[in-house]
């Protein structure tokens, strides 16, 4: 057994039992605004499990790359991971519960798939509480099927329970596989569901059957669905008697290169040097994973791009404890790139950009540390002065706050001469800075419009026409960051690599000058998120999937997704003018443009 054969095995059992391949998706979510990465299978499949009609039809299975940061600080360990693949089939209101479980009985049983001894499965089911019933049905079909009695544990909403918490739409209890690996029990209440270790859970069957409505309760959904997610790297771990995942195919190979590269060699055990080649194994993986998608993430310092920068500089760190302070991702990345060729092709196109970004991070967060250590060398017999031999935690602050210098490494310096951190001082600092930058990002989300004066108006219809124009001109890659008005001018950044030359800037304006002349007509459509990128419109605030949002058409030359409100005639206008093209950050250039009434 190997990873292709497994994932060829899941995908084909359910091509035969009439379901249609699709391809997995990008990591980043194209829905759901939400969540920074697709964190499941069905993350992408969400407008269709709310009904839309899916193109392949009712019965879908496929592999999906997935991303999951809630457990970022516990990867290092045997079991956690940030990058996983999700091997997945799906129901649209098709078959339900009396066919899946059947299914999967036999996918995990049969000496001609996993072939897991029944004797070692345990099913987990939904025990039902207030509001809903105990999921009796699936209850007895896998009791239908063979499993015993002591083998169906019953457990509540924090296990066997899938949906929108606290929100509405569907959802549903869920059924959940795990396999007994005969390790000693942890303690005499060691059960599935017990993270020691025993039980490996390793696919999950979701019966989407109820509408949470508004006012709290259940009602049972006309068109059921089901949703399942077996991960790819546990599965491969149990099928090979393995203890870890990283103990298989899909981490080796890295774990071999990190050796080559620092000059250690691994052994999977639980020391500090385990653990630090783990973290690079996942973090590089993941890392190219992130930049070998279509949407182009760079590391930053917001959203998916802080993830990944974190990602990368964490995996530097760690190949520095273990000796190795020049640069290596690109290698590591390689090696990611030759393991997952043939599952994720779509990876190998990104070669070049997933290189250079690494080698760039890693450059810029090696000068970050060599500053960081210089600032704290010049600290340094101030500090040994100090009898209580104790780092500020502002200091450690300010180092990490304006030089980027990791608390750890601060930690490591002071101990070399003696010295101890001020944790808790740091941490009330670091918090007191996220507050101020939550802030402060929430008021630049607003973005758009802060205001609905008419000349706040004229710039907001001014900024599609200039978003349409720059697509025009300088290509498809652009594609907006951010855009802020007031009465008096339009500020907007996008995506694109270089300075725009004189003559670009000159065509841009042209264009948009142009299109206020011939006064293009606007007009807004409602349609759902879907619909509007299937028809190319541009959508910057995505909005949730399940909403229907509106699309204003400038003529056929701007669609975009937006809340309004836009001017009449675009005629009101003037003349559109760029007063400055300048960098924003790295890959993101700043247009500021004015609107000059010549009435
Ligand atoms: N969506 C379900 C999960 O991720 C199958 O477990």
């Amino acid at each position: 057994m190997n990873a292709q054969k497994l994932r060829r095995l899941f995908i084909d059992f359910f091509i035969e039992r009439g379901h249609k391949e699709i391809s997995g998706r990008s990591v980043i979510p194209e829905n759901d605004p939400t969540v920074l990465f697709t964190t499941a299978g069905m993350h992408p499949l969400v407008p269709y499990l709310l009904g839309n009609a899916h193109p392949a039809g009712t019965k879908l299975v496929n592999v999906q790359k997935c991303i999951r940061t809630g457990d970022i600080d516990s990867v290092g360990d045997a079991h956690h991971l940030t990058f996983f693949e999700m091997l997945g089939n799906w129901s649209l209101g098709d078959f339900f519960k009396k066919e899946m479980i059947p299914f999967s009985y036999e996918f995990i049983t049969s000496p001609k798939y996993l072939g897991f001894d029944k004797q070692h499965i345990y099913i987990t089911i939904f025990a039902g509480d207030d509001d809903v019933p105990r999921d009796r049905e699936a209850e007895q079909l896998w009791r239908a099927c063979g499993i015993d009695e002591d083998h169906i544990i019953v457990l509540g909403r924090e296990d066997n329970w899938w949906g929108p918490a606290g929100k509405t739409g569907p959802c549903g209890p869920d059924s959940e596989m795990f396999l007994d690996t005969q390790k000693n029990p942890c303690s005499p209440d060691c059960r599935p569901g017990c993270d020691c270790g025993k039980y490996i859970e390793f696919w999950n069957d979701v019966f989407m059957e109820y509408n949470k409505l508004e006012d709290g309760r259940y009602i049972p959904l006309e068109r059921k669905n089901i949703d399942t997610g077996m991960g790819v790297e546990r599965v491969l771990c149990l099928l090979l008697g393995k203890t870890s995942v990283y103990e298989t195919e899909l981490f080796l190979p890295l774990l071999e290169k990190i050796g080559q590269l620092t000059g250690k060699t691994y052994v999977h055990d639980e020391s500090e040097q385990a653990h630090c080649f783990r973290i690079i194994a996942d973090h590089a993986k993941a890392a190219v994973m992130i930049l070998g998608d279509e949407k182009m993430i760079r590391p930053s310092n917001l959203g998916q791009g802080y993830i990944l920068r974190r990602l990368i500089r964490r995996a530097v760190r760690m190949a520095r404890k273990l000796g190795r302070s020049e640069p290596f991702l690109g290698e590591l990345a390689d090696v990611v790139l030759e393991m997952y060729a043939q599952p994720y092709p779509e990876l190998q196109k990104k070669r070049d950009f997933i290189l250079g970004e690494l080698k760039t991070e890693e450059e810029i967060f090696g000068r970050t540390l060599q500053q960081g250590e210089k600032e704290f060398e010049k600290l340094l017999p101030g500090l040994l002065k100090n009898p209580q031999k104790i780092v500020s935690g502002r200091m450690a602050f300010r180092l990490y706050d304006t030089y980027g210098f990791p608390l750890e490494l601060t930690q490591e310096l002071a101990g070399e001469h003696g010295l101890s951190v001020n944790i808790e001082e740091f941490n009330q600092a670091f918090a007191k800075h996220q507050e101020l930058s939550k802030q402060g990002a929430e008021k630049t989300f607003k973005g758009g419009l802060a205001d609905n004066s008419e000349m706040s108006t004229r710039y907001h219809t001014a900024t599609h026409l200039l978003n349409a124009a720059l697509r025009s001109v300088l290509g498809d890659h652009v594609c907006q960051q951010g855009s802020n008005i007031t009465p008096e001018r339009l500020r907007f950044d996008f995506a694109h690599d270089a300075p725009m030359t004189k003559e670009q800037i000159q065509a841009v304006e042209d264009l948009v000058n142009a299109k206020i002349q011939e006064d293009l007509p606007i007009r807004m459509e409602t349609m759902s998120l879907d619909e509007a990128k299937k028809i190319g419109a541009q959508a910057m605030f995505e909005s949730k999937y399940d909403e229907v949002v509106k699309v204003y058409f400038i003529g056929d030359f701007s669609i975009e997704v937006c809340g309004g409100p836009h001017v009449q005639h675009l005629k009101d206008l003037g003349r559109f003018k760029i007063e400055k093209e300048q960098s924003s950050s790295r890959g993101v250039r700043r247009i500021r443009a004015v609107l000059v009434n010549e009435g």
